[in-house]
This record gives structure tokens, sequence and C-alpha cells, in this order.
């Protein structure tokens, strides 16, 4: 059993539930590739990254910028960059990912946790210090 990277209550928890469980599905996702790898099943992880991981990235930043509009967040514009930005980002990353290149694969993936993690841990964490207050 591989023990994940994050603990994910300890740093990310951000107090509004629908939004936390799909964090945690992110986070547990972002485990699942670093399993993959860790047991040597690179293919899988190439696949999983790009058909799961990417995919629910998509959708929950639909999600989290339709609850964003909903409480009327003052910055919600360049709330929305962001994601776009790392949405291209991730795009770019994918023949980096299908590449038989075994570094350049690790440092598409390290790349990937650390902006996810990052994101939600200081990002987010402003929105909901505004909904919450
Ligand atoms: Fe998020
Ligand atoms: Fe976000």
């Amino acid at each position: 059993m591989t023990r994940p990277l994050f603990n994910f209550d300890a740093e990310f928890r951000l107090g509004i539930d629908a939004i936390d469980q799909e964090h945690v599905k992110l986070v547990d996702m972002l485990n699942q590739v670093h399993a993959f790898i860790s047991e040597a099943k690179r293919d899988v992880a190439r696949q999983y990254f790009i058909e799961t991981l990417t995919v629910y990235v998509d959708e929950h930043f639909a999600n989290e910028e339709e609850f964003l509009a909903r409480i009327a967040y003052p910055q919600l514009d360049e709330h929305k960059k962001v994601h776009a930005q790392f949405k291209k980002t991730m795009r770019d990353l994918q023949p980096l990912i299908q590449s038989s290149d075994e570094a350049a694969f690790r440092q598409a993936v390290n790349d990937t946790f650390t902006w996810i993690v990052t994101h939600i841990g200081k990002t987010d964490k402003k929105y909901a210090e505004f909904y919450l207050a």
C-alpha cells in the first residue's frame, strides 16, 4: 500500500461541503496517479492522468465557477482566468504525459500535483474566507 502524498483534512478543507467533496476526489485522483507510478504501472498512470484526472479537473472548475457566481464572489473573473490558464497548461502537458520520456512524464505529473494543491490551499481558500465571513 502506497502512502498518500497529501493529508486532505489537515491542509485543504475549506468548510464548504460540496466543494470539499470535489477537492477530496481530486486529491484522491492525484494519489492514485502517484500509486500507479510507484507500482510501475506507467501506462495505466498515463491513461488515468489524461482520461480521468484531466477530465475531472475541467468538471470541478465548471462546478466551482458556478458556485462562485451563485455567491457573487467579487474575484470570480480573476479566478476563472486562473482556471482557464491551468486547463491550457494541462492540455499543453499531454504530449509530455504521453511521451516515453520518463523524466518528462514525472515532471509533468509533479507540476500538476503542485499546482492543484497550491491552488486549493491558497487561491480557493480566498473564496472560502469570503463565503464564510
Ligand atoms: Fe477548487
Ligand atoms: Fe479554483
